[in-house]
């Protein structure tokens, strides 16, 4: 072992080895991918993060004439002692086996292969060393590895092994250099914000953590460093960020974890545009670095395009439109109100709904809307009912009312065909710009749940239809900002107003006036940036104005009282002379999965946890000693 490491250093990694280093004596470590053994040459495919090198461990080159008929030059030192205890390791060797070799590097002759980037050349080995075997892997360390995904989170280390999740985290590595790189020469400080922090209710879900030295009390995790960035705004620093480790005890999603990472921004003297372009800068820093990919050829003016949010709902039924395709809904609403149902029951009853007052036509609670399924898509019955089975996985689903357009217009195969009116069906027809051969759906009732079902409709069929693939980028890149948002949510039931986001987002300046007459209609400085329909960050120009904050507490119905147990030390620290200020945080992880086009967060995350937030490697969540719990004064009820 000491001679290895030691005396022979590594000279290169495995995948680095061209025709141009043939006839060079080198050094490789790493681990078997394979061996075969050809009747006493033993071939390996040797391992490391970089790629793969076919090793030759050949007993008839401990014959210094063999070799020299063969290879020409005869290294220096070759000592054809070593080179046959070399191929009796060899002999031995098994896959995961770590090793390392000296040897010399030839061609491949007629055995050139383009399958890896060494393909030219193989190591005609002079000296070998195992350094450690290794159990027999419960699963081939390959890409196209069939194994079930338990088993490979189970046993993380060795799945962390195939080229592809190598390759992945070599790309996450990339971006967090890009970002540091990037951001430091926009003059942001990388400054670090506590993860023991104080629980605030709303928001997030956070996990608790029991404060021993203080008994009966918890922290909580930080679900995000919003708070601290703002009082180092308040502070002074101007411009931060912090690539970092956010907490969040909700339901997993493939795009969701219970412990993530944020590049997480905040600017002191700012506004909207002035941080999109650095976001825009950002992104195209990280796009050169990770993939190479210049975005200027995309968007030449460096700017990505705006959505006014209630546009994307609208158009798209989401604020995280996939615009890589069209295939916008219709909204009827207005239509149907004005036709006063078009004889269709259902919508009948939700345009007296609106006529009585019973809903209120301002703020549209209840909506119709249309997607028109073009006749090229060549859907048949089936598998149109295929994609309404997809559908039935949304709470609250019903079902989705469907018209195929014959050739005189008239609608087939609906159920709505035999109420609708003549005349309420061509003004729905021309609204949706239907031609013969198109499938219109439809979807009415309470506004979040068509939007949620036709939003899920739109992007199940583009994926029918071939428009995007089932997952990943499919080359295309597309990215929006969505802006100002209402800064409030109405609650029918309550009849109050939540903050849709949270309570120290700025209104826009045209609004603030509405904040007392018309709370509802009041948008404010929000903004994501979405790729290929997921929101890769989020932010918001904050609420630096204690008047302005006031009034928005006032809408809220939060009494001083309650203000100030929530976020006291943040009024008080935005009272001592708080800049107007602002920020942003892109989830990391995400812009991971899109850019390498991973199917889930956890193919980008070293070690992720589980859809129910386990973790499968380690085993925990576990359950303790109860004599731990007694130390923090915890009785367990489970
Ligand atoms: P927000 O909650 O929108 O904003 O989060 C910002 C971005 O973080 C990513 N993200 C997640 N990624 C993986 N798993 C999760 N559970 C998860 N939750 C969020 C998303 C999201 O866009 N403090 C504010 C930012 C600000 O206003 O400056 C915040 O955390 O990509």
């Amino acid at each position: 072992m000491s001679r290895f490491i030691d005396e022979l250093k590594r000279t290169h990694r495995c995948g680095e080895l061209r025709a141009a280093d043939e006839g060079n004596v080198v050094v490789l470590f790493g681990w078997v991918a394979s061996r075969r053994d050809h009747g006493g040459c033993v071939f390996v495919d040797l391992r490391d993060r970089t790629g793969i090198t076919q090793v030759v461990f050949d007993p008839a080159y401990a014959g210094a004439e063999l070799w020299t008929a063969k290879h020409g030059k005869l290294p220096e030192d070759f000592d054809p002692k070593l080179a046959l205890e070399a191929h009796g390791m060899a002999e031995q060797m098994r896959t995961e086996w770590v090793i390392g070799v000296r040897g010399m590097v030839v061609s491949r002759g007629n055995n050139k292969t383009t399958k890896i980037a060494t393909g030219d050349i193989e190591v005609i080995v002079l000296e070998a060393t195992i350094f450690n075997k290794a159990e027999t892997p419960p699963f081939e360390i390959s890409d196209d590895v069939q194994t079930r995904e338990e088993i490979r989170l189970e046993k993380r280390y060795l799945d962390l092994r195939r080229p592809k999740l190598q390759h992945t985290l070599i790309t996450r590595h990339k971006i967090n250099q890009a970002t540091r790189n990037y951001l430091s020469g926009q003059g942001c400080l990388e400054l670090e914000t506590p993860y023991l922090v104080k629980y605030t209710p709303g928001g997030a879900r956070n996990f608790l953590v029991p404060a021993r030295m203080a008994q009966g009390k918890f922290f909580a995790l930080a679900e995000s460093p919003q708070l601290y960035k703002q009082l180092l705004m308040v502070s002074g620093f101007d411009r931060y960020f912090q690539i970092v480790k956010c907490f969040r005890d909700e339901d997993s999603r493939l795009d969701r974890q219970p412990e993530f990472t944020q590049i997480d921004i905040e600017l002191s003297f700012t506004n909207q545009s002035e941080i999109f372009r650095l976001i825009e800068g950002l992104i195209f820093a990280i796009w050169k670095e990770a993939l190479g990919i210049d975005l200027k050829e995309l968007y030449p003016s460096g700017q990505f395009p705006e959505m006014p949010y209630e546009e994307a709902m609208g158009k798209y039924g989401s604020d995280k439109p996939d615009l890589r395709f069209d295939l916008p809904h219709v909204d009827l609403t207005d239509l149907i109100l004005e036709k006063g149902g078009g004889g269709v029951p259902f919508w009948a009853e939700i345009a007296d709904r609106y006529k009585s007052g019973a809903l209120r036509a301002d703020l549209k609670p209840e909506i119709v809307k249309a997607l028109v399924i073009p006749a090229a898509a060549n859907l048949s019955r089936p598998q149109l009912e295929e994609l309404e089975k997809g559908l039935r996985e949304i709470k609250g689903f019903r079902g989705l009312a469907r018209a195929k357009i014959a050739e005189d217009g008239s609608w087939t195969q609906s159920p709505l065909a035999k109420s609708i009116t003549d005349e309420a069906r061509l003004a729905i027809n021309a609204a949706c710009g239907a031609k013969p051969g198109d499938v219109i759906c439809f979807q009415f009732g309470k506004e979040t749940l068509v939007h949620t079902v036709m939003a899920r409709l739109r992007s199940d069929v583009a994926k029918r239809m071939g428009l995007i693939p089932e997952y990943g980028h499919g080359g295309k890149w597309s990215f929006l900002w969505v802006v100002n948002p209402p800064l409030f949510e109405y609650d029918e039931e309550t009849k109050t107003f939540a903050a849709a986001h949270h309570a120290f987002t700025r209104p826009v300046d045209e609004h603030i006036p509405l904040l007392e007459t018309d709370p509802a209609r009041v948008n404010c400085y929000r903004y994501d940036v979405v790729l290929n329909g997921f929101e890769i960050g989020g932010g918001s120009v904050r609420l630096h104005d204690p008047d302005v904050q006031q009034r928005v507490f006032n809408v809220l119905g939060i009494r001083d009282q309650d203000a100030r147990d929530k976020f006291g030390f943040l009024l008080d620290a935005l009272k001592s002379g708080a800049p107007p200020h602002g920020g942003i945080a892109l989830g990391m992880d995400r812009l991971a999965m899109l850019l390498s086009g991973a199917q889930t967060l956890r193919d980008v995350i070293p070690f992720p946890k589980t859809n129910q937030a386990t973790d499968l490697l380690t085993g925990a969540p576990v359950e303790v000693d109860p004599s731990q719990l007694a130390e923090l004064k915890i009785k367990s009820l489970s």
